[in-house]
């Protein structure tokens, strides 16, 4: 089976097709990007590597041509672009003859929710209900490597500024998602369902904190934080205001709860395997260092 991979070049994109050739031979994978020569390592493999982008219809058909299996990974474009965006990949897929879509969404989506890019991933889940394909939604929590990536920070400003006041989330590695895709891709009955690839626990910001004092040894403490003071800390580190915003958003939808209603289990359902705890990832980051 020939399966087809959109954002493959992202991080999340490259660990699915990595986890993929765990599984099976590069020939049955089609790895789709804006800019092929990001991936020359996974051609030298034997992937076929295609040029497809998003916002341009007449790239998509030929790069989706062949694929039976589609995942389509959001690019990070905002609300209305992807509505196009995912009208363009499903049109496409149609014509393509691509025989069953996926894509990725978030724990929480639902109308009304207060995460910026919730309004696109209630599209996405729409459009993929509405392709006349089989489709697979899967929904993540929220990326876990995001804090062990910016551990150094936190570690010198002594506390996680996530604005979610009480409330917890399933943070999830981007390995463990894709290690789960890849097995979800190869798997039969999977059309109409919605699967949860979310971390093995509910955690606060002040579970987080106690995790990561714990891990380092450091005085890292839980400090009440607001969207403004996260949106500034983060720009005073260079990340654009438009990410951080965004970002911020997504903690207040913590904050209203709106990821507590996640199943937990189902990565280790799936493959056999639990997803790394935060504890494993920053003891790992510590590590690494
Ligand atoms: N659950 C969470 O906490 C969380 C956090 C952040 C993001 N996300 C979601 O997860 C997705 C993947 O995350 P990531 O970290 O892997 O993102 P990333 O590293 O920024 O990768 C984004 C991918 O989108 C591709 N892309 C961008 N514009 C495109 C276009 N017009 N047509 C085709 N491909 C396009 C890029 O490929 P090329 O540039 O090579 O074409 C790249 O492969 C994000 O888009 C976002 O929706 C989730």
């Amino acid at each position: 089976m020939k399966i087809g991979i959109v954002g493959a070049s992202g991080r999340l994109g490259r660990l699915v097709v990595t986890r993929l050739l765990e599984l099976v031979p590069a020939e049955d994978v089609i790895a789709i990007t804006r800019t092929p020569e990001k991936l020359s390592d996974f051609a030298d493999l034997g992937v076929t590597v295609r040029q497809g982008d998003y916002d341009d219809t007449d790239s998509l058909e030929p790069a989706f041509k062949g694929v039976e299996r589609l995942l389509i990974i959001p690019s990070r474009a905002l609300v209305a672009e992807r509505h196009e965006q995912y009208d363009n990949a499903i049109r496409s897929a149609r014509y393509a003859k691509v025989k069953h879509l996926l894509t990725y969404t978030l724990e929480g989506t639902t109308p009304g929710n207060p995460f910026a890019l919730n309004p696109a991933n209630v599209y996405a889940e729409m459009a993929l209900f509405q392709s006349r394909l089989p489709w697979t939604i899967i929904r993540t929590g929220p990326y876990a490597d995001e804090l062990v990536d910016w551990l150094p920070s936190i570690i010198e400003l002594g506390s996680i500024p996530y604005p979610t006041a009480s409330g917890k989330a399933p943070y999830v590695s981007r390995d463990d998602i894709a290690r789960a895709t890849a097995k979800l891709l190869l798997s039969d009955k999977i059309a109409g369902t919605i699967p949860e690839f979310v971390g093995p626990e509910m955690l606060s910001t002040e579970d987080l904190c106690k995790i990561a004092a714990e891990v380092t040894g450091e005085d890292i403490i839980y400090v009440p934080a607001e969207p403004a003071d996260y949106v500034q800390i983060r720009m005073e580190e260079g990340m654009s205001e438009q990410d951080a915003v965004v970002l911020a958003t997504m903690y207040i939808a913590i904050a209203e709860h709106r990821m507590e209603k996640a199943h937990l289990g189902g990565i280790e359902k799936l493959t056999g395997q639990a997803p790394k705890s935060m504890r494993e990832l920053l003891a790992e980051k510590i590590a690494s260092e």
